[in-house]
């Protein structure tokens, strides 16, 4: 059996953080990472606009204070303020790290790290690499892992967590290269597995945002956290879907509607473009529905809306934000120097995951923990981002959270034993799962099932949401749910089947959006990014809390724990 001290699941930027983290603590333990992709492939690598830190290089009235309670009013108050302080205070230190790891970040004149707006940031904190700052720091920290010795399983998928008696034993993983299945035996776990933009049909995220260590953990029998809460972004390009980074309105786009409007001065007025994400994308999508949206024959009454650079000019397009230039060239035909960009909101980031304590302990209730069983990244919920996170906080809960959590991870497998494991049972089973998906002789294709689902959960599922939309679509979720025993592969082979991923990510998936629409469901308020038509307030006396939901085969079960308050009361929201 394979084994090692410790194994992350994940490549992407909070796998490959805590990795490093674990090697430079001990480097005599011995690390592995298991990623589906190449890890410089992980969807880290597509973040673009920055990552944020009080680091006063161009606003010397920033703080970590400031930071925080722009955090905590950005989640709408449901984000734990523990975390927040923590986010806050440690996130120029980890980004002197990064710098000193070599990753090369935009420079200001003197030579100190460049910053940006954002949205929902009252001071210029978001540190960036033009357009392409996860490129830039997934890059060096794949480039230290190397250096440090940590074991890359690349291109296996894993299928389960070993989890017996409350502890995190191993996992199993399949070659998709070759089928190969084996188990990893370890005295840890993480979790970095990202989100699950691809249960929409129109999401920011790449093709392997299927949200597979969300379903494994929620399988197991363990919670999910605020699920409910999905963040559109509002400047998906038209019609694909893909990222237009906030960089380019913190760099001074507006945003204009078919009346050549900068409407964002109606829902917004003192933040106008850079307003956080819940409420520039609920803006674009009521005015779209206002009729104010644009049509590609610029006629009034379409699907999207315009993205504006033209007055920034051509220097500044191309040196700050040169990749969605270039995107929209590419994608759409568009030159952004002379034409406005066509966009509207895409699904792009889950404020939910697996809960944690703020060491990435995974918690088993409101109260309990898993032994030896870690996340960070968005696939965990530790929560610093509550109903609505911020721009450019994703990448530093990264790489403050998964520094903390390979810290924990180190200190925690120190003087244990690997644990016994009956290999053959785990072997024996996964290969009747797999050979089960083989022997399938249904009527329907993987492609149209998944399709028909992301149709579902974007219709009954968006930017707003009610009772009766919500129930009909959770309805016609666990009928495809039932139709999903009729999927049949077309390839029966073992070499590079990526049918067999492609069958167990959209069983994935349609677990995922049973979970989010359910979670939606049994929070009748409004709060950041979760906009209910039917209960438009927030509601903190019912719902200042945390969900938690368990999955099993018979439904799902909704609980709740407390937000962990603390520096900041809850307050109206107004930008
Ligand atoms: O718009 C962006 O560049 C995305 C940044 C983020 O999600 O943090």
């Amino acid at each position: 059996m394979l084994e090692h001290d410790v194994i992350i699941v994940g490549g992407g930027l909070a796998g490959c953080r805590a990795a490093l983290e674990i090697a430079r603590k001990n480097p005599s333990l011995n690390v592995a990472v298991v990623a589906k992709t190449h890890p410089i492939r992980s969807h880290s690598v597509a973040a673009q606009g920055g990552i944020a830190a009080s680091m006063k290089n161009v606003d010397p009235e920033d703080s970590w204070k400031a930071h925080a309670f722009d955090t905590v009013k950005g989640s709408d108050y449901l984000a734990d303020q523990d975390a927040v302080e923590i986010l806050a205070k440690e996130a120029p230190d980890v980004i002197i790290d990064l710098e000193h790891m070599g990753v090369l970040f935009s420079r200001l004149e003197d030579g100190r790290i460049a910053q940006r707006a954002f949205g929902g940031h009252s001071h210029n904190r978001t540190c960036y690499a033009a357009d392409k700052t996860g490129h830039a720091i997934l890059h060096e920290l794949v480039n230290n892992l190397r250096r440090n010795g940590v074991h890359i399983y690349e291109e296996w998928y894993a299928i389960r967590p070993i989890l017996e008696d409350n502890q995190a034993k191993g996992l199993v993983m399949y070659h998709i290269l070759d089928g190969e299945l084996a188990v990893l035996r370890a005295k840890a776990v993480m979790f970095a597995t990202g989100g699950y933009g691809r249960v929409f049909n129109t999401t920011s995220n790449d093709y392997a945002s299927t949200g597979d260590g969300l379903a494994m953990t929620a399988m197991a029998g363990l919670p999910l956290q605020d699920m409910e809460f999905v963040q559109f972004h509002p400047t998906g390009l038209y019609p694909a879907g893909v990222l237009i980074s906030e960089a380019v309105r913190g760099e001074g786009a507006y945003l204009i509607n078919s009346e050549g409007d900068r409407f964002m001065k109606s829902y917004a007025p003192n933040q106008m473009e850079l307003a956080p994400r819940d409420i520039t994308s609920r803006a674009i999508t009521l005015e779209i529905r206002a009729g104010r949206g644009i049509n590609l024959d610029g006629s009034a009454g379409g699907p999207f809306i315009y993205l504006d650079l033209r007055h920034m000019g051509r220097e500044k397009i191309m040196s700050r934000v040169p990749f969605c230039w270039e995107e929209a060239h590419r994608l759409v035909g568009i030159d952004a120097v002379n034409e406005p960009m066509p966009v509207r909101p895409t699904a792009h980031y889950s404020m939910g995951g697996i809960p944690t304590n703020n060491d990435g302990r995974v918690l088993s209730s409101a109260d309990g923990l898993v032994d030896g069983l870690f996340a960070a990244g968005e696939s965990a919920c530790v929560s610093v981002h509550g109903g609505n996170r911020l721009g450019s906080n994703s990448l530093l809960e990264c790489v403050v959270f998964g520094r903390r959590t390979g810290a924990a991870i180190a200190d925690f497998v120190e003087g244990r034993k690997l644990p016994e494991i009956d290999e053959g049972r785990y072997i024996e089973e996964a290969r009747e799962q797999i050979q089960g998906l083989l022997d399938r002789s249904g009527n329907c294709r993987i492609g149209e099932l998944r399709q028909e689902f992301q149709d579902v959960m974007t219709q009954h599922c968006g930017v707003f949401r009610t009772q009766s939309v919500m129930s009909e679509g959770l309805e016609k979720v666990q009928q495809l749910q039932d139709r999903y025993q009729q999927v049949y592969l077309d390839d029966k082979g073992k070499l590079w089947n990526t049918e067999i991923v492609e069958a167990l990510e959209l069983r994935n998936l349609m677990l995922v959006g049973q979970i989010i629409l359910t979670g939606a469901l049994n929070r009748q308020e409004s709060r950041g990014s979760h906009s209910r038509e039917d209960f438009p307030k927030r509601d903190d006396e019912n719902f200042l809390k945390h969900t938690l939901a368990y999955y099993s085969p018979a439904g799902i079960d909704i609980a709740y724990r407390p937000v962990a308050l603390g520096m900041f009361e809850p307050k109206e929201r107004k930008y």
